[in-house]
């Protein structure tokens, strides 16, 4: 792979921030995109920015789906790897909000796809799907080859549109590009509005905290350093497999199924304070259990999960404290 700049979108993002990180402590240059938008705190969003302050960072703030100021920006690094982590995020939120998934995560995935077909000499593009798109799948763990054309939320529907829309750019131009989905993701700078976070924020100030279908549910955890390994492996391999897959697409996991409630048992050890609980039933779009085959990233990207959940979450509860000091 070329040494030119790496395109990121999402930069001020959670996983963008660290993927970010990662790539400039490897002597990368990276090219940064972001609308920082009010999904959730703004500030959170720029405070991770000032974590990239680097020489080697270009940050620019702009919409994904401004097609004309993409273009301009494009224009000036003419990039060859990308990596696509912009999009509305959260499942609940799409059935509040439906109308941000459609710009954000399908014109706005449009867009990037149109840069990239017609950039000389492209080398990857890597965009992030979820384990969402298994939907209400009981075949655990889940596998890549699994049926995932029935989604249970709006927010599912548009990454497994991004993974049929990535598949004909594909087969249309060869574009080369692959597709990752990711299991869960938490650590320190996490969004607020995942399990990790609302725990920890509910336990401190003393407040129940709400728990879906009594507790019920169960998530394959992975660690956002290990999904940063995946991530930077992936723009790095060229996305024709040994199989002959020209779009491959893999899951991001750890390979390991935890319940919640020993989420919040590992959060209240660490914070050395009880939860309250409210329970409350499951919610709509929500799946009951994830958890990630990542045999086929493992034989291609070399992908190995370092972190368990029991080094993770103290990791995260810790920079939770100190952060809001
Ligand atoms: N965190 C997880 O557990 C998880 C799991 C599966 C998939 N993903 C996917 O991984 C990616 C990154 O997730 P995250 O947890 O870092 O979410 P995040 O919300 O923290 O980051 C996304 C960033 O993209 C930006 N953004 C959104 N729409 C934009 C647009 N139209 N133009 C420019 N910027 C835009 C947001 O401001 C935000 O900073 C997303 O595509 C998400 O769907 C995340």
């Amino acid at each position: 792979m070329s040494k030119s700049p790496v395109f990121l979108t999402g930069c001020a993002g959670f996983i963008g921030m660290h993927t970010a990180k990662r790539l400039l402590a490897q002597g990368e240059t990276v090219v940064g995109v972001d609308n920082i938008n009010p999904y959730y705190s703004v500030e959170l969003k720029r405070n991770r920015l000032k974590e990239l302050e680097h020489e080697n960072f270009h940050f620019y703030e702009i919409d994904i789906s401004d097609r004309q100021t993409m273009e301009k920006v494009w224009a000036t690094y003419e990039p060859k790897r990308v990596i696509n982590l912009a999009a509305q995020a959260g499942v609940r939120y799409s059935i509040e909000n439906p109308f941000a998934y459609i710009a954000s995560n399908i014109t706005g995935f449009l867009v990037i796809l149109e840069l990239c077909r017609h950039q000389k000499d492209f080398e990857n593009l890597v965009y992030a799907s979820t384990s969402s798109i298994y939907g209400s799948n009981t075949q655990m763990p889940f596998t890549e080859d699994q049926m995932t054309a029935l989604p249970i939320s709006l927010y599912a529907a548009t990454k497994s549109g991004n993974e049929l829309m990535a598949q004909s750019y594909n087969y249309l131009y060869g574009l080369p590009v692959t597709g990752l989905r990711f299991f869960t993701v938490y650590g320190p700078w996490g969004r607020p509005d995942m399990a990790a976070f609302k725990f920890t924020k509910a336990i401190l100030a003393g407040e129940p905290l709400d728990l879906y279908n009594s507790g019920k549910m169960k998530r394959d955890f992975t660690y956002v350093d290990d999904i940063v390994s995946g991530i930077v492996a992936a723009v790095n391999t060229k996305p024709t497999n040994k199989k002959g897959e020209r779009h491959p697409i893999y899951n991001l996991g750890n390979n390991r199924c935890e319940d919640l409630p020993k989420i919040i048992s590992l959060i209240e050890e660490t914070l050395g304070k009880k939860a309250l609980i409210n329970p409350m039933p499951m919610q709509l779009g929500d799946v009951q259990e994830t958890y990630a085959n990542i045999d086929k990233a493992k034989a291609d990207l070399g992908y190995s999960p370092q972190t368990t959940i029991d080094q993770g979450i103290p990791n995260f509860v810790r920079w939770y404290i100190d952060y809001h000091k």
